[in-house]
């Protein structure tokens, strides 16, 4: 056994940096061009979840607001007049449509009946603005027919555009001024 071990240390051994004589064999799929794939991994925190969706926000900012007292018609006994208090968006309604979405009577007694609608042709829709003048347009051609001998202050309610879209403030209206006492 020992004069065995001693004749195989006689045979020669390749060096250990000689190249390989041996070329590789080429099997079909190894010749195909090599690929690459490349994984990308997205942090749980940044991936959209549905359970909590990111929020679109929509909203606009709000529309600037007119709030209006009305008067009267007639002062109580105390002398003090009766007080209904509405709201609107700025410049989006008339005067006389706001009165009636709110049921604040509007028309005395022949105007209840034989009121234009609004068309601007019967001139009983008659307020005075007590303050906020400036909150509303001006004076139409309508008006300026119909209130020619009224006091500056009287206005056609379907005439009256309450608000410009960008004003906001206080109307202080009398109803029906014919009868103020
Ligand atoms: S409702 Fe007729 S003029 Fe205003």
């Amino acid at each position: 056994m020992a004069a065995a071990a001693s004749l195989l240390s006689l045979l020669p051994r390749p060096a250990p940096s000689q190249p390989c004589r041996f070329s590789p064999v080429h099997s079909p799929s190894s010749r195909r061009k090599p690929s690459i794939s490349i994984s990308i991994s997205i942090p749980h925190s940044a991936a959209p979840s549905s359970s909590n969706p990111t929020p679109v926000t929509t909203e606009e900012p709000p529309k600037p607001q007119i709030e209006l007292e009305f008067l009267g018609p007639k002062a109580g006994a105390d002398g003090a007049y009766p007080v209904d208090k509405a709201s609107a968006v700025s410049g989006e309604k008339l005067l006389r449509n706001i009165m009636l979405d709110n049921k604040i009577e509007l028309y005395a007694a022949y105007g209840k009946v034989m009121n234009c609608g609004g068309g601007g042709s019967c001139g009983t829709c008659i307020v005075e603005i007590v303050d906020g003048k400036d909150l509303l347009n001006e004076r139409t051609n309508t008006e300026q027919r119909y209130l020619k001998k009224k006091p500056e202050s009287w206005r056609l309610a379907c005439q009256t555009i309450v608000g410009n879209k960008e004003n906001s403030g206080k109307v202080v209206v009398q109803r029906m001024p014919q009868w103020k006492t």
